[in-house]
């Protein structure tokens, strides 16, 4: 019998921050740890993705590598028969898979889709690459061709995975029984659970995310931080006038994105880091255990993943990728023969 399959993605480039790290590796990683044994793990690296709007194209190689040690030293277990790591364009299947679903696409749907909408409103329609535009037939792909049935995203790629349960079934009532159609969103979450709900907001404007889109990277940690550096940059923290530590996102965001930047760091749990801190005075020492923490959390991951080692990295991908090509090369072939393209009995 094959195990149930859960399948997750975490695009390559740009600079990841803490905010990365404890919203969405730590949580992948933690979960594959779990979840294998009984749940066979996809984890991987979509790098056709990764250009869907520009980048610079000479650091690609390096941000792939680079995302597959970040999984490794955030504890990602490469020895596991479960869990599979591999790169999305190492698969041809992927890209095959997509151009039959793009003909069974209509351009509205894609057109309605929010992350691409708000894209094209930033840099504007001549800019928007047809990429951008159809990527959620690309991640449809990477979704069916394993049979996944769960799919942890954040709220932000629900409708993607909206669309790609739409085109599974699409072309299951076209042509029968072609693709394994994904559990419903809301089943996804009853089963991966509710997380704390911390997300970690930017330093100077505690009231948006913390974002490798920031301009200065004042209000930003980057996992490639100088430790001293980011110490630095929570010491130098928007906070407010208030004069005394509570929790209240609205009247006091600074001091609460500190108190769950403090949570997240210690992996303990939000209520306690309150209970520690609550009514005291002095910010300034406040920050200072928050700074102490960073640095200590970045110094010690930074060299977890400087051990990281490259070998073990390209032979866990290698030998996921040959074992992925069967899976993905046997769905792609149904597709084929349920369009046309192969005989019905090769
Ligand atoms: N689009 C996802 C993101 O930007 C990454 C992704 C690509 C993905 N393909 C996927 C996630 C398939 C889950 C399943 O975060």
């Amino acid at each position: 019998m094959t195990k149930p399959t859960i399948l997750t993605g975490l695009r390559a480039n740009n600079d990841l921050t803490i905010g990365n790290y404890f919203g969405a590796i730590l949580p992948m990683v933690d979960m594959a740890k779990q979840k294998a044994g009984e749940y066979q793990i996809n984890m991987f690296i979509p790098d056709l993705h990764s250009f869907t709007t520009p980048i610079n194209h000479d650091e690609l190689q390096e941000q792939i590598m680079n995302n597959a040690r970040l999984f490794a030293a955030a504890g990602l277990p490469l020895d596991h028969d479960d869990i599979y790591l591999y790169r999305q364009s190492y698969i041809s299947a992927h890209s095959e898979l997509t151009w039959i679903l793009n003909c069974f696409t209509g351009v509205g749907e894609m057109g309605r889709m929010t992350e691409f909408k708000d894209k094209t409103a930033k840099i504007g329609d001549d800019r928007v690459s047809v990429g951008l535009f159809n990527y959620p037939v690309l991640m449809a792909a990477d979704i069916l061709l394993y049979n996944a049935d769960l799919i942890p995203v954040g709220d932000d790629q629900r409708q993607h995975l909206e669309f790609a349960r739409d085109i599974a079934e699409r072309m299951n009532s076209r042509f029968g029984d072609v693709f394994v159609v994904p559990k419903p969103v809301k089943e996804q979450h009853e089963f991966f659970g509710k997380d704390q709900g911390l997300r970690i907001k930017d330093l100077q404007d505690p009231t948006k995310k913390m974002s490798k889109s920031d301009d200065s990277g004042k209000g930003v940690i980057f996992l490639g931080d100088d430790p001293e550096a980011a110490a630095k940059k929570i010491m130098s923290a928007t906070t407010d006038t208030e004069g005394e530590i509570h929790f209240d996102r609205e009247k006091q965001p600074g001091i609460s994105n500190l108190l769950e930047i403090l949570t997240l760091l210690r992996g303990g749990d939000l209520q306690q880091t309150i209970g520690e801190f609550e009514g005291q005075t002095r910010y300034g020492e406040f920050k200072k255990v928050v700074a102490n923490e960073t640095k200590a959390f970045l110094a010690t991951f930074q060299e977890r993943l400087a051990a990281v080692s490259d070998e073990a990295i390209t032979a866990k991908l290698r030998a996921s990728e040959s074992a992925m090509t069967q899976t993905a090369n046997a769905t792609l072939r149904r597709a084929q023969q349920t369009v046309g393209l192969r005989p019905k009995d090769s």
